[in-house]
């Protein structure tokens, strides 16, 4: 198995977000999750990323248990793509030593290598805060390459494709193909047609997981 939860809860405080979620994934399973606005499909990515300990209820993933090892065996993309205020390539790498060649092919597979070769500074342009101006398309796209990068057996998305407009979301959506062949997935969305070829989809509600009724 390559995701393992049993009767995870989890609260902020006083107040109680998952009630004892149990879930197992496969590996290579592509899961999509559903879920109105505040029902908690941020808060269970966070804790599969390794983000957040687990206090009440088991979680393994990727053969970890402590969240150290999870965050090494996960890539993560969230809806704010936060990138370093540094160049391209170092919010690719992330400090990793990775071979140039490397770094193109995730910035290829991102579908960003046009953009990218056209910049007089090329890899080495600066981003974030720092960086020129990106559009949101290419700042989450740049997000894409680091998990392209990764290579983590474990993919999690938040929301990677939300108010973005049509020719960057064909772009943005491509991208996250290459992201996601062959890894197990776990995929926050509230636009169901980017999941509808997924293996499951969930739905997240009152602190529980259910199976989508089709
Ligand atoms: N760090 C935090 N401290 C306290 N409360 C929080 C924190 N993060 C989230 N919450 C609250 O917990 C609930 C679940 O939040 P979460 O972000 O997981 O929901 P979500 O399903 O991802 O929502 P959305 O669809 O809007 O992204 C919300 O009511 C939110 O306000
Ligand atoms: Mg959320």
């Amino acid at each position: 198995m390559s995701i393992v939860l049993r009767e995870i809860r989890f609260s902020y405080g006083e107040k109680k977000i998952l009630d004892r979620i149990s879930l197992t994934v496969r590996e290579k399973e592509h899961i999509g999750i559903l879920g109105g606005s505040g029902s908690g499909k941020s808060t269970l990515l966070k804790i599969l990323a390794g983000l957040y300990p687990v206090k009440e209820g088991y979680c393994e993933v990727a053969g970890e248990h402590a969240p150290e090892g999870i965050r090494k065996r996960v890539a993560v993309v969230m809806q704010t793509p936060g990138l370093f205020p540094l160049s391209i390539r170092e919010n690719i790498t992330c400090g990793h030593s990775m071979t140039e060649e490397k770094v193109w092919e995730a910035v290829r597979a991102a579908q960003l290598e046009e953009w990218v070769r056209g910049l007089t500074d090329g890899l080495d342009s600066l981003v974030g805060e720092r960086g020129g101006n990106i559009s949101g398309g290419q700042a989450q796209r740049i997000a894409i390459a680091r998990a392209i990068a990764k290579d983590a057996p474990v993919v999690l998305l938040d929301e990677p494709t939300s108010a973005l407009d049509g020719e960057t979301a064909d772009a943005l959506l491509r991208a996250m193909e290459r992201l996601t062949e062959g890894k197990t997935v776990i995929h926050v969305t509230h636009r169901e047609e980017t999941i509808q070829n997924y293996d499951r989809i969930l739905v997240l509600k009152g602190g529980k997981l259910f199976e989508k009724e089709s």
